[in-house]
């Protein structure tokens, strides 16, 4: 599902991007462009990156 519409960034997307190596939200965050426009998705796209990286 999308988690930031502006910028078109899935769960999936997120998820993926530490798998390749993201190791925080910043990186992430730069790497895909989540909650660089309106910002609302950031809650959910941080809880999300922080279940990631621990889980890897
Ligand atoms: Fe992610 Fe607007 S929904 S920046």
């Amino acid at each position: 599902m999308y988690v930031c519409l502006c910028k078109g960034v899935s769960d999936h997307k997120l998820r993926a991007t530490v798998e390749d190596g993201a190791r925080s939200w910043r990186e992430v965050q730069g790497e895909t462009g989540c909650a660089t426009q309106c910002g609302k998705c950031a809650p959910v796209a941080k809880a999300i990156t922080r279940d990631a990286i621990r889980s890897e």
